[in-house]
């Protein structure tokens, strides 16, 4: 690989990362197809994993399952106590929003560490998913679940106990820009001695 070659390497990679977006404004009847969100997944579980855990659990959302992802979260929500009648009514029908909800869990472990690193882990991999979207031209929202460790919730995605709900991950055929993308001037500190 000479100079030239790394050079676009870095300018494809440089404007793949720039160009995400957190996006929702999709087509939401637009299907996307199994075999995207199943590549998409294989990205995530590329991502850095300390003690080679494999700590990423998937659980796709699509059709009539989006429905069942939104009551479900609106039951673990009034089983934590929730009494916020407009909150649950809308997560209720929020993942409605988008043709497919990728949610994505991080599994347990007994070591404190390795529990945190596993989290580090599976929310590199989302970035990776994120990264994989924008290059085809999906739009993609990552979002707080309701209830990260909602036992219904857990259940409906078959993730085993104690597993954390790290991110869900909205998909779909954009059909509008999402807001401009901003960051702050980067601020680095370099030791040389
Ligand atoms: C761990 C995590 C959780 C997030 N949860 C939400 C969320 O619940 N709702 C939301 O509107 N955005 C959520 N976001 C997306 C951020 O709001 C978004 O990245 C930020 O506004 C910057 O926009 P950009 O991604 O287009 O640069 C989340 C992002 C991360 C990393």
């Amino acid at each position: 690989m000479n100079e030239n070659t790394v050079d676009v390497r870095f300018d494809v990679v440089s404007e793949l990362v720039r160009e995400r977006r957190t996006n929702m404004i999709v087509d939401r009847d637009r299907e996307v197809p199994e075999s995207v969100i199943r590549e998409l997944c294989e990205l995530a579980i590329w991502a850095p994993n300390h003690k080679r855990t494999w700590p990423w659990r998937f659980a796709v959302f699509t059709g009539a399952g989006r429905e069942r992802l939104g009551a479900t979260c609106a039951d673990d929500l009034i089983a934590g106590g929730s009494a916020d009648e407009g909150k649950i009514a809308k997560v209720r029908g929020k993942y409605l929003r988008v043709p497919v909800v990728v949610v994505i869990g991080s599994a347990p472990d007994e070591h404190p560490t390795f529990h945190d690193e596993n989290r580090d882990a599976v929310a590199a991999g989302i970035q990776n998913m994120l990264l994989g979207a924008t290059a085809i031209g999906l739009a993609s929202f990552w979002s707080t679940a309701p209830v990260a460790d909602g036992v219904a919730t857990l259940n409906l995605c078959g993730f085993e106990d104690g597993t954390r709900i790290i991110g869900m991950v909205y998909l779909g055929w954009p059909t509008g820009d999402a807001f401009p993308g901003q960051r702050p001037e980067l601020e680095a500190k370099f030791v040389r001695d």
